[in-house]
């Protein structure tokens, strides 16, 4: 195996692969809410950048749902983290922020989309990324609609599945 990048250590944590422990909970007030499963794979190959690929699937159903994968890269010298995310959805967005410990907290900077995306569109995400102290890894998603505000979509939390 390839050594970390020194650059990444900061996010050495979220490496390997994370299974929800139990169904993440989706809402949003112009939906049903609805439960999931996701598994997260966060990979490097020695490059200061970690790859990620996140996989969801529907807690009853198993029917694979939302997907999204990309990369992460930290500022040099700083504790400014970069996602750079594509989306099954037809949604691409760059997400920055800052890690403070082993809290990683992130606001979209840019979103496109294609053009035959359906409406409404993303207009704002913002997520938390957190390793408590129990070993379990917990992920919040906020989103802004063109018609809704800042609002939680998502909540789950996972456990090593392996490093
Ligand atoms: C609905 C965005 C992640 C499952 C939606 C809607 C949007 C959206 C815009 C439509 C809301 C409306 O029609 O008013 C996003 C974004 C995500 C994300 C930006 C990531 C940052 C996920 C994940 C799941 C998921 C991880 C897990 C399964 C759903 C479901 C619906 C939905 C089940 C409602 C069913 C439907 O009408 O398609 N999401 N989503 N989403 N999302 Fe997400």
């Amino acid at each position: 195996a390839v050594d970390l990048n020194p650059a990444m250590l900061p996010l050495e944590w979220l490496l390997g692969t994370w299974e929800s422990d139990e169904p993440g909970q989706g809402s949003f007030p112009t939906i049903s809410p609805f439960h999931y499963n996701e598994t997260l794979y966060f990979t490097h190959v020695g490059q200061p950048v970690i790859n990620f690929m996140f996989n969801a699937f529907h807690a009853e159903s198993k029917k694979p749902l939302h997907r999204e994968s990309g990369f992460i890269r930290i500022q040099p010298g700083t504790n400014n983290v970069a996602f750079i995310i594509a989306q099954n959805s037809g949604l691409v967005e760059i997400e920055e922020g800052e890690l403070e410990g082993q809290k990683l907290t992130l606001q979209s900077r840019a979103l496109a989309r294609t053009s035959f995306t359906k409406q409404p569109y993303v207009q704002q995400i913002s997520r938390v990324f957190q390793l408590r102290s129990d070993g379990r890894l917990e992920q919040t998603v906020f989103m802004a609609l063109e018609n809704q505000p800042l609002t939680q979509h998502l909540h789950i939390t996972y456990r090593r599945a392996s490093s």
